[in-house]
């Protein structure tokens, strides 16, 4: 039986987890939740599982979900930061599924891997920010980081029983997103409605305008840089505009190794939970027949140059792949708010970046400094959008 805590329990990621933990009520069981805001299906979700703590984004959401609960074996509810990362060191928890989005996720699982749990991660953020502190901090801990990201949970997978050695590099795969056939012309005007319709994956908002501007395939490469400690030259992206090959690795006799599957995040987050075995999931078999031709081809960098910035700043190292994670969440937040255009969003980022002096990033505290700064720096820079 494993314990779990679960940040982000009310989103994408969240629920289909504890779908995955209502298929294997015998090997899982619920200690904590977090939500952001959405007390109402936190509710419905303390009553199912019933947790012994849960935590919210605020002192007054939880004190109103805290009116609002009757009954016995209540849990006990937190707030913010300090409450997600209680959660993340309860004593009795095995493994933190780190599936808040954006920033607000690296601090309560840094500190669930200071108190050395095991981290089912799927906020890549906390890679992208931190992933040399991260990593060393996990070594120390002796903690393993399980990714649920499809595309590193194929990596994983396609690793497993070769040696290290032998790996030549890294084929992300990247859906290209509702964008993928439209030129920089056609992409000028589109809206905040039509960039989150995805069109192979269900998934949150910010998580979607990502995957629109090609940015989190730039975080999936960060992320896979820290994960699989390869360099950036050895990791190459290729859309595949059916979401069926998750990932490969090539090794150096020429082999490529790839998992497959249907696009469902229940197969990764299963294969995060119980490493190194595979679950069922409920999820019908691929049919490679239906599925049509598999296709692959080169991202255009200057149409997506949210790739672009991503690669540079993962080039350029230090400080600048946080600067470039926080200009990127108030860009996403003022497109989501119609304060700019689709095509601003990399302008936004980029004006951050050339602004920053890179520092190394040696603490947490530096890593909250730089974030600090890209946020405060793009907010002054999109003024001149107003
Ligand atoms: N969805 C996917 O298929 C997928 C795939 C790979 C990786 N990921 C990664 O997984 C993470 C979650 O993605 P998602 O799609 O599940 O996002 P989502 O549906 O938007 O859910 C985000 C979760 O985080 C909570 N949250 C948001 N802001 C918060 C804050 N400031 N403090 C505390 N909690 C906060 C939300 O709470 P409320 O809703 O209650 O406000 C919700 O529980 C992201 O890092 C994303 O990149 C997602």
């Amino acid at each position: 039986m494993k314990n779990l805590a679960i940040l982000g329990s009310t989103g994408s990621i969240g629920v289909n987890v504890l779908n995955v933990v209502s298929a294997h009520p015998e090997k899982y069981r619920v200690l904590a939740l977090s939500a952001g805001r959405n007390t109402e299906l936190l509710k419905e979700q303390i009553e199912i599982f019933k947790p012994k703590a849960v935590a919210l984004l605020n002192e007054s959401l939880a004190t109103d979900l805290g009116k609002t609960l009757v009954g016995k074996d209540l849990p006990e509810i937190f707030f913010g930061t300090e409450g997600f990362s209680r959660l993340a060191t309860m004593r009795e928890v095995d493994t933190v599924v780190s599936a808040i989005t954006g920033a607000a996720g690296l601090m309560p699982t840094y500190d669930g891997i200071r108190a050395g749990k095991e981290i089912a991660l799927a906020n890549k953020e906390t890679m992208v920010m931190a992933g040399p502190l991260v990593l060393d901090e996990a070594k120390k801990q002796g903690v393993s980081i399980l990714p649920i990201d499809s595309e590193h949970s194929a990596i994983q997978q396609s690793l497993q029983g070769h040696s290290k050695e032998d790996l030549k590099r890294i084929i992300l795969t990247a859906s290209g997103g509702p964008f993928r056939n439209m030129t920089r012309k056609e992409m000028e005007g589109v809206t905040a409605a039509q960039a989150l319709k995805h069109p192979n994956w269900e998934m949150g908002p910010k998580i979607t305008i990502d995957s629109a501007t090609m940015m989190n395939k730039g975080l999936e490469v960060i992320e896979a840089k820290w994960l699989f400690d390869v360099g950036i030259d050895q990791i190459d992206v290729l859309i595949h505009p059916q979401s069926i090959v998750h990932s490969m690795v090539e090794y150096r006799d020429g082999s490529i190794i790839s998992q497959m599957g249907i696009p469902d995040m229940m197969t990764p987050i299963a294969y995060a939970l119980a490493y190194p075995r595979h679950i069922k999931t409920g999820l019908p078999s691929l049919d490679l027949v239906k599925a049509g031709p598999l296709s692959f081809e080169r991202p255009d960098l200057e149409r997506f140059k949210c790739l672009a910035l991503a690669l540079r700043a993962a080039a350029v190292g230090g400080s600048m792949p946080t600067v470039l994670n926080g200009a990127n969440e108030i860009a996403v937040d003022a497109f989501l708010n119609e304060k700019i255009g689709f095509l601003d969003i990399p302008e936004v980022i980029e004006k951050t970046m050339d602004a920053h002096e890179v520092q190394p990033i040696d603490r947490i505290a530096s890593v909250m400094d730089a974030d600090g700064w890209a946020r405060k720096k793009t907010i002054e820079n999109l003024l001149t959008y107003a």
